[in-house]
C-alpha cells in the first residue's frame, strides 16, 4: 500500500492547478443514466471515486472512455438494474444512481451504502422523498429495492434537513417525472448548481438550483450534451489551509468566481490568511506572511457556511497558531478521526463531543500516522508539511479518493513530499 513521506518546515511558494470537483462529477456521472444519448464531460478529476462510479456505470451497461480528464459515455438498456454491495460499499455516492434508474426504468436495487469512518450516514431522506414520487421500496438483506409502475410522479418534497445527496437524487428523478417536482429546503452547494446546469443542458427544465427551492418540470426524454465540471472548492480550500499552516503563497489556477468568492468568505475570520485577485479571473493568490495569532470559533454548516469537508484541514492548520480556537462539527456525528493522529504529532487538542478545542503550540513533530478517511488524510498532509522532521502517512488510498496528484502539486510549491511504494 502506498505511503506518503513528508519532511516538514518548508515555506510554500508556487502555482497549483485546481482539478475538477469530485462532488460535482459524481452526481453528473450518475445523471448520464437518464438517457441513451452520448456525453462528453471535461475537467473530470482522475480519482479513485470517479473510477468507482465508472465501474458502477459499466456494470449498468454504460459504455465509457475516460482519459486525460475527459469522459465520453453512452448508456444502453442495462442487463441488470442491481448495484451490488461490492461496488456500492466502496463509495456512498453510488446511491445517486437510485433516482436516475427509477426515473428511467421504474426499478432499481441498490445496496445500502453502509456506515463509513465519518458516521452512520443514513439514506432515509432519499427514500421518503422518492416514496412521495410514487416509488414502493422493500429494504431487505442490506439492499434497497424500489419499483414503480409507469413514470415517477412530480410532487412537492420538503426536506426536514439539508441533504446534498437527497437533493441530487430528487433533481435527477424529477427530470423525467410526470409533472412538476418542487424541492423545499434544498441543499445549496455549488455542486448542486453544477448538476442543475448539466441537467438543463440535457434538455431538462430545472430552476432555482443553488437556492432553497428547486423546481423541476419533468420531460419524457432527455438528450446527451457536452459539459465542463466546475473546479473543486474543497481541494482549493485544502491548499489555502496548507498556506495558513506553512506560510508563503500559492496561486490557485483554473478556479472560477464561485470558488474564489466562497474561499474569501469562509476564511474571512482568519485575518492572517490573505487573498489577492489576479489579472486572470481563473486565478487567486492565497498567502500568509505573519505569524498566526488567532482564537477562532468556527462551526461547520451547510453551504454557504464553513464546509464540513474542510474541518479536519482547519484543525491541522491551527495547531501551531498562538491562541485557543474552537471548531464545531455540525454535519456529521463522527468526523474527528484525525484528532488522535494529530495529537500523536504533538498537537494540543481537546475533543468534547461535537467540538475540538485547539491550543496552538510552538511546534508539532513528524511521526508515522494513519489516514482514516478522505479529509482526515489531507489534514495529516498539512500537519506533516508544518511539522519539524519526517512524517510518514499510511493508507493514502483514502487520499487518492479525492485529491488528484496532491504530492506533485505540493512538490511544485517547494514541499519535500513524496509517495513511497
Ligand atoms: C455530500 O455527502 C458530499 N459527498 C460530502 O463530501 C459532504 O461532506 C456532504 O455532502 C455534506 O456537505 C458528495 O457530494 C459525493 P448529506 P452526502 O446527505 O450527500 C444526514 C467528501 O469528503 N443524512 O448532505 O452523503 C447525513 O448523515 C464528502 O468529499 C440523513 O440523515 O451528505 C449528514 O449528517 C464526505 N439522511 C447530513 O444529513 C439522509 O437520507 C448531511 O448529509 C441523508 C443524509
Amino acid at each position: 500500500m502506498d505511503r506518503i513521506q513528508i519532511i516538514g518546515g518548508k515555506i510554500l511558494d508556487g502555482k497549483i492547478n485546481i482539478s475538477g470537483s469530485k462532488n460535482s462529477a459524481l452526481p453528473i456521472l450518475a445523471a448520464t443514466l437518464l438517457t441513451d444519448r452520448k456525453f462528453t464531460i471535461n475537467n473530470v478529476p482522475e480519482l479513485s471515486d470517479i473510477y468507482s462510479m465508472i465501474e458502477l456505470l459499466n456494470s449498468l451497461n454504460v459504455k465509457t472512455d475516460f482519459k486525460k480528464n475527459r469522459l465520453f459515455s453512452k448508456a444502453s438498456k442495462p442487463k441488470t438494474l442491481i448495484a451490488s454491495y461490492n461496488l456500492v460499499r466502496k463509495m456512498r455516492a453510488s446511491f445517486l444512481i437510485l433516482g436516475p434508474l427509477l426515473a428511467r426504468y421504474g426499478f432499481a436495487e441498490v445496496s445500502m451504502p453502509g456506515g463509513c469512518a465519518i458516521g452512520s450516514r443514513p439514506v432515509d431522506l432519499h427514500i421518503s422523498g422518492l416514496e412521495k414520487m410514487g416509488v414502493k421500496f422493500i429494504i431487505k438483506d442490506g439492499y434497497v429495492r424500489g419499483m414503480i409502475e409507469g413514470r415517477l410522479k412530480g410532487c412537492e418534497i420538503k426536506l426536514k434537513k439539508k441533504s446534498v445527496g437527497a437533493t441530487e437524487n430528487f433533481m435527477m428523478a424529477g427530470s423525467l417525472a410526470n409533472g412538476k417536482t418542487t424541492i423545499i429546503n434544498a441543499a445549496r452547494e455549488p455542486e448542486i448548481t453544477d448538476l442543475g446546469n448539466f441537467l438543463n443542458k440535457m434538455g431538462a427544465q430545472v430552476k432555482g438550483h443553488g437556492t432553497d427551492i428547486i423546481e423541476i418540470k419533468g420531460k419524457k426524454k432527455l438528450n446527451g450534451c457536452k459539459f465542463k465540471i466546475m473546479p473543486d472548492r474543497i481541494e482549493a480550500g485544502t491548499f489555502a489551509l496548507c498556506v495558513l499552516g506553512c506560510s508563503g503563497q500559492i496561486i490557485l489556477q483554473n478556479i472560477n468566481e464561485v470558488v474564489s468568492d466562497h474561499l474569501q468568505k469562509i476564511f474571512l475570520p482568519i485575518k492572517q490568511l490573505k487573498f489577492e485577485k489576479m489579472k486572470k479571473k481563473t486565478e487567486l493568490k492565497v498567502y500568509r506572511d505573519s505569524p498566526v495569532t488567532l482564537s477562532l470559533k468556527m462551526k461547520t454548516a451547510p453551504y454557504p457556511g464553513f464546509p464540513t469537508d474542510l474541518q479536519a484541514q482547519l484543525i491541522a492548520a491551527l495547531t501551531i497558531s498562538k491562541g485557543i480556537s474552537e471548531i464545531s462539527e455540525n454535519i456529521f456525528e463522527n468526523r474527528f478521526m484525525h484528532v488522535s493522529e494529530l495529537k500523536r504529532m504533538g498537537a494540543n487538542l481537546i475533543l468534547d463531543k461535537k467540538k475540538v478545542k485547539v491550543k496552538g503550540e510552538k511546534k508539532i513533530f513528524g511521526a508515522e500516522v494513519m489516514a482514516t478517511d478522505l479529509r482526515a488524510s489531507s489534514s495529516l498532509i498539512i500537519a506533516g508539511l508544518m511539522a519539524e522532521g519526517k512524517t510518514l502517512i499510511n493508507r493514502v488510498y483514502h487520499l487518492d479518493r479525492g485529491y488528484e496528484n496532491i504530492e506533485e502539486k505540493l512538490k511544485s510549491c517547494g514541499a519535500l513530499i513524496e509517495r513511497i511504494k
